[in-house]
């Protein structure tokens, strides 16, 4: 039977319960308003633990002055639902003041640097740090053995990896493929704010992405040239493109023509949307 907490004293005496009987916790912390994607994260923590924990909690922290905070969806009982239909043990969807209980400006954060500053972090300083700092806080509350993060954001699972090693966490960090549309859109909250026209355009980043790996597999190494190209054809689509990069896969850098495992990263707003994706190229 699944169960949801609102507190971290609930959290804490359930896992506790668990953790005394042996048996191993698997998180998930999401913000709420699943979607396939998340429930595939929760189906690999259930593959990977007896217990299996998600959150749900809008993060005040990792949203700029400017993005979405507000209008975030939220979703409660709908998720809880669908959670329970999977076999989620329990769900921890606390209060902004259970997480924060002062002022933001006043709590203490954890920052990652310079993988925090590139791609996403450019257009959005204080995102990395604000998901830095709650995921923790919530490692701190769950103290789980096991952690699910999905590739779809592959920079923050990178950051993460960074974080839990720099800072002796103990729990492993698992990451999940990106679930799909049929039609090649990678599933997002975000995916929402489509209207239908728009969501028609929107497949057109992931087929951009796929066009770029195909570039590269047969042998360019002009990575500007194919950025420039890819955003080029992006706009052509209908976006208006944040950025197009090619990158080293695990430290983020730009690439030398020597290195071989790349990722390849777009983040572009198509209306009110801003959407992301990435694609491994692995060269032989
Ligand atoms: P959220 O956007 O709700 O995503 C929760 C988890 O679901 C993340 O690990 C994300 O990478 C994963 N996810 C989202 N879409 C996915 C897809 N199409 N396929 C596979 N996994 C997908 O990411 C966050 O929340 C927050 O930053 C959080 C880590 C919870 C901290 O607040």
């Amino acid at each position: 039977m699944q169960k949801t907490v609102h507190s971290i004293a609930e959290l804490r005496a359930r896992i506790a319960a668990w953790k005394q009987a042996g048996e191993r916790v698997a998180f998930v912390p999401t913000m709420g308003n699943l979607h396939r994607g998340h429930l595939h994260l929760v189906e690999r923590a259930r593959e990977l633990a007896p217990r299996t924990v998600a959150s749900i909690f809008v993060n005040p922290m990792q949203f700029g002055a400017n993005e979405d905070y507000a209008g975030y969806p939220r979703t409660l009982e709908d998720d809880s639902r669908q959670l329970e239909a999977i076999g989620l043990d329990l769900l921890f969807a606390p209060k902004l003041t259970e997480i924060y209980p002062r002022p933001l400006a006043d709590m203490t954060q954890v920052t990652v640097p310079e993988l925090s500053a590139v791609l996403c972090g450019v257009s959005r300083p204080v995102h990395f740090s604000g998901v830095t700092t709650i995921v923790a806080k919530l490692f701190n509350m769950a103290q789980p053995d096991v952690a699910v993060f999905g590739e779809k954001d592959w920079q923050q699972l990178v950051i993460i990896r960074r974080m839990v090693a720099d800072l002796d966490f103990p729990v492993e960090i698992v990451g999940v493929p990106t679930v799909r549309e049929p039609d090649g859109l990678a599933l997002s909250s975000r995916n929402g704010y489509l209207s239908a026209e728009e969501r028609a355009m929107a497949p057109a980043l992931y087929a951009t992405l796929r066009a770029t790996a195909g570039r590269l597999r047969t042998g360019e190494r002009d990575y500007a040239a194919l950025e420039a190209e890819a955003k080029t054809r992006l706009e052509a689509a209908g976006f208006r493109p944040d950025y197009f990069e090619i990158r080293c896969s695990d430290s983020l850098r730009q690439p030398t023509s020597a290195d071989v495992d790349l990722r390849i990263f777009a983040a572009a707003w198509l209306g009110r949307a801003r959407l992301i994706d990435n694609l491994a190229v692995v060269l032989d």
